[in-house]
């Protein structure tokens, strides 16, 4: 068979990808890019911080523990519960909530889901993205909407921080923009970098072994060369005598 007909599914894949990269959909959408950091412990702690007061109201992390975190983010314990933990909550819990879903149903229309998992399901780029791209839209009954999520159930809860923002159709109404209706208490760099702590402490609470994983590979990597160069003169020594 000619070579040609093997690479043509290739082109053609190419090509559907470029053409689906530069629709504007989703080119608005990928301006938001998270940054990862979970080596970055101020960021967790932010992250952590911004989680409690702002999410957890609806949204649980039941996968994780109190104790397991302000060890994690290098937080005291007593600190931790004085800053962190507003109910009676003991160290050792899992950060569960009490909100019950019938009631989550009655007041949203949906159940806010268990984040555990979310940045490892939907990614950290999906994550920083939603909380980034709300924008005014009279037909939902909260008055917003998401790019990221259209027709999502959750309120735009960071509004206050963030300013209210519109989204700008073309003519074949494809989002080309956001345009400011009004401010927030935030800049706008200050609201993504506010979202990119959160997203980047959900992205550690959703694999929180890597942070240990990272550290124990670089010694384990070390192990590995020093015994390697051991080996080498230990085989060296025992086969001088016998060529
Ligand atoms: C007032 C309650 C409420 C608060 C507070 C809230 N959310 Fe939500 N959230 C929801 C609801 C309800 C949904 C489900 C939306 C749907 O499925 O349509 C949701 C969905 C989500 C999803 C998508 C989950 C999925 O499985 O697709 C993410 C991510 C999310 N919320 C993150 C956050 C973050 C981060 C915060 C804090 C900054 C937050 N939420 C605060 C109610 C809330």
């Amino acid at each position: 068979m000619n070579k040609i007909y093997i690479l043509l599914p290739i082109f053609i894949s190419l090509f559907s990808n470029l053409s689906f990269a530069s629709s504007p959909k989703s080119s608005l959408i990928s301006d938001y890019k998270y940054s990862n950091g979970i080596n970055n412990t101020a960021s967790l702690q932010r992250g952590a911080k911004y989680f409690v007061n702002y999410c957890m109201g609806c949204h649980s992390l039941k996968y994780m523990r109190f104790s397991a975190l302000a060890k994690d983010i290098e937080v005291e314990e007593e600190l931790f519960f004085k800053n962190l933990v507003f109910t009676n909550k003991k160290i050792g819990e899992t950060m569960a909530i009490s909100m019950k879903p019938s009631d989550a149903e009655l007041w949203f229309g949906a159940v806010p889901p268990d984040l555990s998992l979310i940045a490892r399901s939907k990614g950290g780029d999906w994550v920083y993205s939603y909380l980034n791209t709300f924008y005014e839209d009279d037909d939902r009954p909260t008055g917003f909407n998401n790019l990221v999520y259209p027709n999502t159930a959750m309120p735009h809860i960071l509004v206050s921080l963030q300013g209210s923002r519109k989204l700008v159709l073309d003519s074949y109404n494809n989002p080309v923009s956001f345009e400011k209706v009004s401010d927030g208490i935030y800049s706008e760099i200050k609201y993504q970098k506010m979202t990119n702590d959160i997203t980047n402490f959900l992205t550690y609470v959703s694999e929180p072994a890597k942070l240990k994983r990272h550290s124990i590979g670089f010694w384990v990597l070390i192990f590995i060369f020093i015994f390697t160069i051991i080996a080498y003169y230990t085989k060296k020594e025992f086969w001088k005598d016998i060529k």
